[in-house]
């Protein structure tokens, strides 16, 4: 991994990120343990979980891991609760795990788009919740990071729950900006272009035979990678994010600004 930043910067810190066994949100853990922090790798399915968390203690890092549906309130709060017990704090909180498929509106089930909403954006809710008496608490100023997408605002046809879902945890970041502000907890997102070798890229884009014309609409050239956003979000975490607070990083290449997403 590229090292941008001073190592140990994070130390002393627990972070935990929902859905940290794979993709983006592995990356954004890996870089945050090689900063110095304990990270918290949970996810529905324990075994994933463990696998990568025992990755990261493989190089010497800080890891743990824990099995959580960020769906189900008691267990986000059971977890939680047992984070702070073993490891003394929370001090990160990086809302990761999200759900999306494509349907077209028309066809999608009350239940496909309820299943969506719950994971996105009533799972960040949750994971928010139960980290409040955490993060109000920390010694490094409280950090809440959701991962969103610059598709949010732009929408995007096939992906009316996820999009929805991401505009909504957008506008939760910043009630929560707001309310949260002085009770030591700064909250932000960051909002992710296409990053290839992602599941949501293969998703939205390889799988419906559209990447070469997505290609097409991002400025830079180049879809991004998970070593981008884990930067972006280590930036957030670190000492130098702590009087950011509500906004949204878009780290998608420039793409917000071609406008058109048939
Ligand atoms: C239509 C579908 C469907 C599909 C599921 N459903 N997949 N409908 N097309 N491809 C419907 C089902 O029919 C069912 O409704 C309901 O959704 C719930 O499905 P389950 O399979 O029971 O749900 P579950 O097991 O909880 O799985 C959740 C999941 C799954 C989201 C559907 O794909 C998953 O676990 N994904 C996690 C990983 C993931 O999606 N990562 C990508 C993130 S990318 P009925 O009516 O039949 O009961 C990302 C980028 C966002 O977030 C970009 C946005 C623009």
């Amino acid at each position: 991994m590229e090292q941008i930043f001073q190592p140990g910067k994070l130390a002393g810190r627990v972070a935990l990120v929902t859905g940290g066994g794979t993709g983006i949100g592995l990356e954004t853990a890996t870089q945050m343990a090689s900063l110095g922090a304990h990270v918290v790798i949970v996810g529905r399915r324990l075994d994933v979980a463990e696998d990568a968390a025992a990755g990261l203690v493989a190089q010497g890092l800080k890891a743990s891991a824990f099995k959580m549906d960020v769906r189900e309130y008691a267990m986000v709060e059971a977890v939680f609760g047992e984070v702070v017990h073993k490891h003394g704090s929370l001090d990160i909180l990086i809302n990761n795990a999200a759900g999306n498929f494509r349907a077209d509106t028309e066809k999608l089930s009350p239940n496909g788009w309820r299943t969506i909403i719950d994971i996105d954006l009533n799972g960040t809710f949750h994971c928010c919740r139960a980290a409040f008496p955490a993060l109000s608490a920390s010694q490094h100023v409280g950090r809440i990071v959701s991962i969103i997408t610059s598709y949010a605002w732009s929408g995007w046809p096939g992906c009316a729950p996820a999009a929805a879902a991401k505009a909504g945890i957008q506008s939760l970041m910043r009630t929560l900006a707001v309310e949260w502000g002085n009770r030591n907890i700064v909250c932000n997102s960051v909002a992710p272009g296409a990053i290839g070798d992602t599941e949501g890229t293969r998703r939205i884009h390889e799988d419906a035979g559209r990447a070469a014309h997505e290609l097409g609409r991002v400025p830079v050239g180049r879809f991004g990678s998970r070593a981008d956003i884990a930067a972006a979000v280590a930036y957030l975490v670190s000492p130098a994010g702590r009087y950011i607070n509500g906004t949204d990083l878009v780290v998608d290449g420039g793409r917000q600004f071609c406008f058109g997403n048939a």
